[in-house]
């Protein structure tokens, strides 16, 4: 159902578009004097950039910024009504066992606790602005906070731009919100209410003024990229007419559910098409289904644990899933894998995901696609193999060791055992990014 348009000069830039810039960094930040910080907040407020900005191109600034704030943030301020979110009151530290984590000794220090109040999403195509910018909002902000943490994002060089580390095109599938933009073929249209608080479809009771703010699940996600090279180079799918380079290829691809172009396995299910992987009419439109095929045990194109199934399972649902959706917006971090590291395929280096999401509930969005799909491995339900294993890319099981099924079109039921998590986690917390107008208020004076 179409909805009268959302108030696009009100919503926080990064969340229904994303920052759309070569750099991103987050500033994670601890308020130490509050009447100061409100003050400097209403300054801040008249540059912090919506949608409208982003969207369109002449408007668009050269450096972006977006805040957002944690519960301990809100407590901090003084702000007592709640935004009536369970999972983000706790915070994300509270939520490690859930989410699957290994415990939280490999979280990143400042994660661990409820220390860090905001954080500053600056981004621009170049870091010499991000780093005027950071200039820019210490010197407004004074001693009323302290930088807690800061990690720097940035797109891949060439033509990995817009790729993250394991090599895949991301940012490709992302909900149609409704009364916003129409939707390229096989987005799933929902209602803003699933992103943003107090909009059509959300069904919960809010404060009036958290309504356009949305919130961002931040999590730190260390990629072992030579490490996951080598797994796809030890265990090539043998199919005939596949070299075994072309073997680990269509591994990799079955995992994520997309070559690394970003063509989706369930439309080109032995080769990548690049053409096709770049191509928005197309490379979103498919359902898993396939006249004459069974959705309930075929899984010659798409395996029911390949990433992008388990975390939008399209028409394994009927009808649709509305509910469970999330806007991405994340960006890779680190550096470039180094010819040693591949080499010997152990990573030195950090690097990974700075993931972002939004959505309107944190145990719907976010949490729900990680701890009960992702890490469920009898997820996708209702199938002919009652268990598709863990996603094996983002699936966590504690740190212990990960089945998953499907990978092999020839031999659906062969469980491939993954004794390394070649993502994790370091942590992150939830937060809320409050509507401009809110920002202008309730958290300025
Ligand atoms: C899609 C990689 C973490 C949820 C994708 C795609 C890639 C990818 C390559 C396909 C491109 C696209 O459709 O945009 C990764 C990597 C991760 C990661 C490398 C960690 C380092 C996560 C997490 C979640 C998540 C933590 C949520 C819990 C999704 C969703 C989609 C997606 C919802 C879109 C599925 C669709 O609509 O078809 N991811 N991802 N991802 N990912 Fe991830």
């Amino acid at each position: 159902a179409a909805q009268a348009s959302l108030n696009l000069n009100n919503i926080q830039g990064d969340i229904l578009i994303g920052m759309k810039k070569k750099q991103e960094v987050f500033f994670f930040f601890s308020i130490n004097n509050v009447k100061t910080f409100k003050q400097r907040m209403k300054v801040l407020s008249l540059t912090v950039t919506t949608t409208t900005q982003l969207l369109d191109v002449s408007k668009q600034p050269d450096a972006a910024v977006n805040v957002a704030f944690s519960q301990s943030g809100l407590t901090k301020l003084g702000i007592t009504d709640s935004l009536n979110d369970t999972i983000y009151t706790n915070g994300q530290f509270a939520d490690a066992a859930n989410l699957g984590d290994p415990g939280t000794t490999n979280w990143v220090n400042a994660f661990r606790g409820t220390g860090i109040h905001g954080v500053f999403l600056l981004a621009s195509d170049s870091i010499a602005l991000i780093n005027v910018e950071i200039i820019a909002v210490k010197a407004l902000f004074g001693n009323s906070i302290t930088e807690v943490y800061r990690l720097a994002g940035q797109a891949r060089p060439g033509n990995q731009a817009g790729h993250e580390h394991f090599g895949f095109l991301d940012g490709i599938s992302q909900p149609a919100i409704n009364g916003f933009a129409p939707p390229l073929p096989g987005q799933t249209p929902i209602d803003p209410g699933h992103i943003l608080l107090g909009e059509t479809g959300d069904s919960l009771t809010r404060p009036a003024w958290a309504k356009d703010g949305s919130f961002l699940a931040f999590r730190q996600l260390k990629q072992l990229v030579p490490e996951f090279n080598q797994f796809l180079a030890n265990n090539p799918i043998n199919q005939s007419g596949l070299t075994a380079k072309q073997g680990s290829d269509l591994l990799g691809a079955r995992m994520v559910g997309r070559w690394k172009s970003g063509a989706p396995v369930d439309l080109a299910p032995l080769f990548d098409d690049p053409v096709l992987g770049a191509d928005p009419q197309r490379n979103n439109n498919f359902t898993f289904a396939h006249p004459g095929s069974d959705l309930t045990s075929d899984q010659s194109r798409c395996p029911f644990s390949a990433h992008i199934r388990k975390t939008a399972p399209r028409a394994d649902f009927n009808p649709v899933n509305v509910n469970n959706h999330i806007i991405r917006a994340g960006i890779p971090y680190g550096p470039e894998v180094s010819p040693k590291e591949a080499a010997s395929n152990t990573t030195t280096t950090e690097r990974g995901l700075a993931f972002v999401s939004y959505q309107s509930n944190i145990s719907q969005g976010f949490r729900f696609l990680q701890m009960s799909w992702a890490n469920n491995p009898r997820f996708i339900f209702g199938k002919s193999d009652p268990t598709p294993g863990f996603d094996p890319i983002i699936g966590a099981n504690a740190g212990q060791s990960r089945f998953v099924s499907g990978l092999d079109p020839n031999d659906p039921n062969h469980d491939f055992t993954l004794t390394t998590d070649f993502v994790q986690s370091r942590g992150g917390e939830y937060f809320f990014s409050p509507s401009i107008s809110a920002l202008k208020t309730v958290f300025s004076s």
